[in-house]
C-alpha cells in the first residue's frame, strides 16, 4: 500500500481523491489545507489524517507521495520542499509559472531521488493512444499541419470562485490553465515547436491574463500548425480538438474534451480496420487518467522507473505557453 497525502483540498483534489479511490494499492493517507474546514470531507470519508501546517505534513514518515493541488503559483516551493523531504511529487499543471521554477523543481527531485508526475491525464484518452502509435508507425508519412482548438466557457461566477484564478502570480490565462493539456498533446504528438507568431487578449473577463489566444507555429519536422484557445465561448464549453493532415493520412479528434475521432482515413488500411480503430477509441477509458497517473507512481516507485508524464513533459507544455505569449508579446 502507498501512501498519498492531498495538499490542497479544493476542486481538483476531489479529482485525485477518486483516482487514489480506484486503484487497490493506494490510500489517501492525509490531507492539507491551510482551510481546516476542506480537510474535513478527507477526515470523515478516507480517516485521513489532516495537517495545517505543511512542514509538519512533510516530517510524517509514512507520507510516501505528496499530490500538490494548489493554486499554480504555489507550486514549485511545494514541491522542492517535498522533493527535499524524500518525499515522491503528483504535481498539477502547469508544473509551475516560470521556466526557473520549473528548472529547480525537476533538478530538486532528481538530486533527492524522488519521482516527479506532472498530471497532463489527457495523454490516457483512447482516441489519442490511438492516435499516437499511427503517428509513431509512420502511418501518416510526412505532416504538413496541424490544428489545436480548445473553445470553452469560463465566466464570471468561474473567476470569481477564488482571487487567485486569472492572476498573473498564481494562475495565468486560457493558455497556461486550460490550453496546456491541448498543448502537452500536441507537442507528445508532432515534436517540437521551432517558429511562433501569435496573438492574445481579454476580451470580456476582469482578469490579468488572457482569455482568448491564437498562434501559428512550425515545427521542428517542418509541419505547420494553428492553435486557437479561449474560454470566451457562450454559453458554454464547446469543443477541444486535434486535427493532423499528412501525406498518407487525416485524423480529427474532437469532443467537447478532445476524445473522439470524427475523421480518420489512412492509406492502405481497409474500413474495417478504420472501424477497428475507431471502435479501440471509443471504449470507456478504463479509468480516470488520473488514476492512471496515481498506477503509473505506484509502478515507477517499486520498478525505479520514470513516470509517463514526468518534469520534462510538464517543462515542455509550459515552455509553449510561455513562447506563445512572448510572440504574443513581441508584436510582430
Ligand atoms: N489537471 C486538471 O485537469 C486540472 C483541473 C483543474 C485544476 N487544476 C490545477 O489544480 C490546481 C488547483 O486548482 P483548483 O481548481 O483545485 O483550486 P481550488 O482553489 O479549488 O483549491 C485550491 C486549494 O488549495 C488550498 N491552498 C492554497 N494554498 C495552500 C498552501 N500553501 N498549502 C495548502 N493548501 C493551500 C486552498 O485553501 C484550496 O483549498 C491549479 O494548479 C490548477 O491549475 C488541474
Amino acid at each position: 500500500m502507498v501512501n498519498f497525502a492531498l495538499v490542497g483540498c479544493g476542486f481538483i483534489a476531489n479529482k485525485h481523491s477518486e483516482a487514489i479511490s480506484e486503484i487497490e494499492d493506494a490510500c489517501i493517507y492525509a490531507v492539507c489545507d491551510k482551510i481546516e474546514q476542506n480537510m474535513v470531507p478527507y477526515k470523515e470519508k478516507h480517516s485521513a489524517l489532516t495537517y495545517n501546517d505543511y512542514d509538519l505534513l512533510l516530517q510524517d514518515p509514512n507520507v510516501q507521495v505528496v499530490n500538490i493541488c494548489t493554486p499554480s503559483g504555489t507550486h514549485a516551493a511545494l514541491a522542492i520542499k517535498a522533493a527535499k523531504a524524500g518525499k515522491h511529487v503528483i504535481l498539477e499543471k502547469p508544473m509551475a509559472l516560470n521556466e526557473k521554477d520549473a528548472n529547480d523543481i525537476i533538478l530538486a527531485c532528481r538530486a533527492n531521488n524522488v519521482k516527479l508526475a506532472v498530471v497532463h491525464p489527457n495523454r490516457f484518452r483512447p482516441a489519442l493512444i490511438e492516435l499516437k502509435k499511427l503517428l509513431e508507425s509512420g502511418a501518416f508519412g510526412t505532416i504538413s499541419h496541424i490544428n489545436a482548438t480548445v473553445r470553452w466557457n469560463r465566466d464570471k461566477a468561474y473567476y470569481s470562485q477564488a482571487p487567485w484564478r486569472g492572476s498573473r502570480a498564481m494562475d495565468g490565462g486560457v493558455l497556461m490553465n486550460q490550453a496546456i493539456h491541448n498543448l502537452d498533446l500536441l507537442l507528445w504528438l508532432m515534436g517540437p515547436v521551432e517558429q511562433l507568431k501569435a496573438f492574445t487578449s481579454t476580451r470580456y473577463r476582469e482578469i490579468e491574463c488572457e482569455d482568448v489566444a491564437v498562434a501559428i507555429a512550425t515545427f521542428k519536422s517542418g509541419a505547420l500548425g494553428v492553435i486557437e484557445a479561449a474560454t470566451t465561448i457562450y454559453p458554454k464549453n464547446l469543443e477541444e480538438s486535434i486535427s493532423i493532415f499528412g501525406e498518407k493520412g487525416t485524423a480529427v479528434i474532437r469532443g467537447v474534451h478532445a476524445n473522439e475521432f470524427e475523421h480518420l482515413s489512412v492509406e492502405g488500411l481497409s474500413e474495417e480496420q478504420i472501424g477497428k480503430i475507431k471502435n479501440a477509441a471509443m471504449t470507456t477509458q478504463q479509468k480516470s487518467g488520473h488514476a492512471y497517473i496515481i498506477e503509473d507512481m505506484i509502478n515507477c516507485i517499486s520498478q525505479d522507473n520514470e513516470p509517463l508524464v514526468g518534469g520534462e513533459d510538464g517543462k515542455n507544455a509550459l515552455e509553449l505557453v510561455l513562447a506563445i505569449t512572448k510572440a504574443a508579446e513581441s508584436k510582430i
